[in-house]
């Protein structure tokens, strides 16, 4: 099967190092067009998946904008899909990865008469979305896709509360490969020394530098916590919420936290980095739609403390309850971070069993065998449409009303 997957960022955001996994199994057969150039094409190069960026400048429309900006849009966007149609034409379905991807995937698979199938990687809410950009993507996808994978219970639940179609709509979890998740004491020791934070009790915070994933929360925490409890941020402003950033910085020389917290940017190296933290905060002040540091850091076997919200509540299991805390509350975080401190063998075997039922859950390749077989049911149906319809009409309209 050759799959033409489209996803409209040039940066490394969850959505698309989830994709990566993916595209890996269709690398001799598949494109990744992106609406945007940057890193993520990078990486997508070095796992040698053929890749093309697709138009000269990113869309305009974000996740807040109404209907005038998307009109105004319509001049960047007509030359993008005539492109989309151009190449799915060697392809048997296209894939959008993320939301302008499905509104440059919909109309694409309309006119090339190609599946389309979209893979939901946000909570559709008017938390996160302007009516007019839920209203559009609930509408693309109900009408257009003949799959939806959600990358959560959560994603699913909002998607068929916002309107969307529930039978065609499928769980599907971020996959992982466990033996990339692996390191020893030598290079443990390495990190922690460049850390330069010694004998001190490390908290790991591994996101993009966004309002909504609450970095500002642990930092709230952290002035709660005894002096010997430190901090690393990891990552950086990807989608230019750089005001945030600073604000993030000013805030740590208010709390008069400069000397146990470092900012260290988007990092590549993020196992060695986890592996040498004590524990791992995931903090998101709003329900994340799946949270893969949180898989990660149960993979890299840390002790990890969740916002209890969204995705996350259904990526820790058995007894693992204890790591979630309300989402936004930095007394109870703190209080937490204070506990995992003193219990350190405690949260050792909770890590440890966490460790085994991710390796299980989320292996890449039990999501990748899933995400084949829905593939193929889409392809087939496709097939058998156009074999047996006694007047054939375009594809669209047989398995997507
Ligand atoms: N990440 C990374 N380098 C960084 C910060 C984050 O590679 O400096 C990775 C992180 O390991 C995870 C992804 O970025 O795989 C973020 O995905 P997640 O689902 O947690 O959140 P998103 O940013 O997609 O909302
Ligand atoms: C998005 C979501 C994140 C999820 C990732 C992969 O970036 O914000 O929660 O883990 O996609 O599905």
């Amino acid at each position: 099967m050759k799959i033409l997957f489209l996803d409209q960022s040039g940066q490394p955001g969850g959505a698309e190092l989830c994709l990566i996994e993916i595209a890996k199994p269709y690398r001799d057969r598949c494109l990744v067009g992106l609406f945007s150039d940057g890193p993520f094409k990078q990486l997508l190069e070095q796992e040698q998946i053929p890749v093309e960026v697709l138009a000269n400048r990113p869309l305009q429309v974000r996740k807040d904008s109404g209907w005038i900006t998307g009109i105004k849009s319509l001049g960047q966007l007509l030359p993008l899909v005539a492109r989309v149609v151009q190449l799915s034409k060697q392809f048997d379905v296209i894939y959008a990865n993320t939301q302008k991807a499905l509104v440059v995937g919909a109309l694409a698979s309309f006119l090339s008469q190609r599946p389309l199938v979209f893979h939901l990687h946000d909570i559709l809410s008017a938390e996160h979305f302007s009516s007019t950009n839920l209203s559009l993507a609930v509408t693309l996808a109900n009408r257009f896709a003949s799959q939806v994978f959600a990358t959560s219970e959560a994603a699913r639940t909002a998607f068929v509360e916002a309107g969307g179609r529930p039978e065609i709509t499928h769980v599907v979890y971020n996959g992982f490969d466990p033996t990339q998740y692996e390191c020893d004491r030598i290079q443990i020791e390495q990190v922690r020394q460049q850390l330069e934070f010694p004998g001190k009790f490390l908290i790991g915070h591994f996101s993009r530098l966004s309002p909504w994933k609450g970095q500002h929360i642990l930092l709230e925490a952290l002035q709660r916590c005894p002096e010997n409890i430190t901090t690393i941020f990891v990552g950086d402003a990807l989608y230019g919420e750089q005001d945030y950033a600073e604000m993030l910085q000013k805030r740590v020389i208010e709390l008069g936290l400069q000397e146990r917290v470092r900012f260290l940017g988007f990092r590549s190296d993020i196992v060695p980095l986890m592996c040498a933290c004590d524990a791992i905060a995931h903090t998101s002040i709003a329900p994340e739609p799946f949270g893969r540091v949180v898989v990660e850091a149960m993979l890299c076997q840390r002790p990890v403390i969740a916002a209890q919200a969204g995705g996350v509540v259904e990526l820790v299991q058995l007894g693992v309850v204890d790591w979630l805390v309300p989402p936004g509350d930095p007394e109870q975080l703190a209080a937490v971070i204070c506990l995992y401190q003193t219990q350190q063998e405690w949260t050792q075997t909770f890590a440890h069993q966490a460790r085994i039922q991710s390796q299980q859950r989320f292996h890449r390749d039990v999501i990748n065998q899933q995400v084949a077989q829905l593939l193929e049911q889409v392809c087939n149906r496709d097939r058998h449409y156009i074999s047996y319809s006694p007047h054939p009409t375009p594809h669209t309209q047989s398995t997507r009303l």
